[in-house]
């Protein structure tokens, strides 16, 4: 029987990956082909541990490199994060060290002993009179010759643009607008002038495509087709149930597995892994491992709905800040709210919660437009027939726990 062991949070590879294998096979098969890719799916839904598997499988197949770029802001700090990718590939540092003669001078030799901290800081000072794309270029024309080829992953791209574009106080301005222009312009000539010697995977928890177009950028990435990652299925998440549960001799009583994956409703690979933790946890304590429907319901209601459960939604929270800024995310909040206590957004409840807005520069249609586009790229709501309603059941159920108790649904205000 197959056994895994927890992933504590972290992305994971090797033998703590579960799964995935014909995600795995196609997103390789594309990259021999010599494909760029854009790899989208909501956050948790296992982007980076994807990357990773596929970088450790390839690794003897092509250079591999990987970057994030959750903490970049600015193209400068992109073309560091490259740079600095390539110092423990063999024999290739020499050739950035070359790149950045201007700035290292006689402390070339003493490079090795210094720390990365210290080294990006360098890196960074040769980049500071706008030369980016220039150096970014014989950057690209240094990864171009490389053998075997290069896969370069950057993770978390659609966060450094979202910097890029908004600043610290969410205004996308004239100039921030041009810096993406060039950002996003120079990735694409590169990706295309070194197409079959350098592969490109972006990858991001929130969407590209929402934040590029509110930039009108929308066509500079259309070189690099999407790969969607989705949900487990419920064969794959009660698997990885019981494979955890055997690595840590837990006793599953009345197909409790089917139940849990049934209660999630929408299987996140991180909610999986969540739920299997609290029950492990809770058996643990309890000095007993044997675990049936009745606890799972209880750990369902009392963890992961309860205080480290909402930990996580204040990510989900903070990401929406993120994309939308705070002008419109009130009205975001609501139409979240609305959805999660309804069960549904109609059309109708639309129209009654917007008559409470008012923006500046946008109308509130336009507004709306736009959160819901995000909210649908970013995996909360999905569009049915009777409106929309949301695709977890475990992010709704913590959304209202969160949002509704002074919440009045918008058809029943006024009565
Ligand atoms: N293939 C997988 N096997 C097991 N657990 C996974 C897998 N993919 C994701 N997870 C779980 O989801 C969590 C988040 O994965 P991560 O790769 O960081 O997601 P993302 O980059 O999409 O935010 C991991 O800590 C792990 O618990
Ligand atoms: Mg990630």
């Amino acid at each position: 029987m197959d056994s895994l062991k927890q992933a504590h949070g972290n992305w994971v590879d090797g033998d703590r990956f579960w799964d995935r294998e014909k995600d795995v096979e196609l997103f390789i098969q594309k990259i021999d082909e010599g494909a760029h890719i854009l790899l989208t799916a909501q956050r948790r839904m296992g982007k980076t541990s994807l990357m990773r598997e596929v970088k450790r499988r390839l690794i003897n197949r092509y250079t591999c490199l990987f970057i994030d770029l959750q903490k970049a802001s600015t193209a400068e700090d992109a073309i560091v994060a490259l740079s600095l990718a390539l110092k423990p590939v063999e024999g290739h540092w020499q050739k950035i060290k070359g790149l950045f003669a201007n700035v290292f001078g006689g402390f070339a030799d003493h490079i090795e002993e210094v720390n990365l901290g210290e080294l990006s800081l360098k890196l960074r000072a040769g980049l500071s009179s706008g030369n980016w794309s220039e150096k970014g270029d014989s950057l690209f024309s240094i990864l171009a010759g490389l053998e075997p080829p290069v896969l370069l992953l950057m993770d978390e791209a659609p966060v450094m643009v979202n910097r890029l574009l908004r600043g610290e106080d969410f205004k996308i301005t004239p100039e921030r607008k041009a810096n993406v222009d060039a950002f996003m312009s120079w990735l694409r000539k590169n990706s295309q002038e070194h197409q079959g010697r350098v592969r490109i995977v972006l990858s991001g928890s929130i969407g590209f495509e929402p934040v590029l177009r509110q930039a009108g950028l929308s066509a500079t990435i259309n070189n690099f087709p999407p790969f969607d990652l989705g949900p487990w299925d419920s064969a794959t998440a009660v698997g990885c149930l019981r494979a955890l549960a055997n690595e840590y001799r837990i006793s599953f009583r009345d197909n409790v597995e089917d139940e849990m994956v049934g209660m999630l409703g929408y299987c996140i690979p991180h909610h999986v892994q969540m739920f299997f933790t609290h029950a492990y946890d809770r058996c643990k304590r309890r000095g007993l491992m044997d675990f049936g429907p009745v606890e799972a319901g209880d750990v369902y209601e009392n963890e992961m709905l309860g205080v480290r459960g909402h930990a996580e939604l204040t990510h989900y929270e903070d990401r929406l800040k993120l994309v939308l800024g705070p002008e419109i995310l009130p009205l975001a909040l609501e139409i979240l709210t609305e959805a999660a206590v309804c069960g549904r957004l109609t059309p109708t409840a639309l129209i009654a919660i917007q008559k409470g807005y008012e923006f500046t520069g946008r109308s509130v249609p336009e507004a709306t437009e736009e959160i819901l586009r995000v909210v649908e790229h970013d995996g909360y709501l999905k569009p049915g027939e009777q409106g929309y309603a949301f695709e977890s059941r475990l992010l709704r159920d913590w959304w209202k726990k969160r949002h509704s108790s002074l919440y009045q649904p918008a058809l029943q205000r006024g009565m």
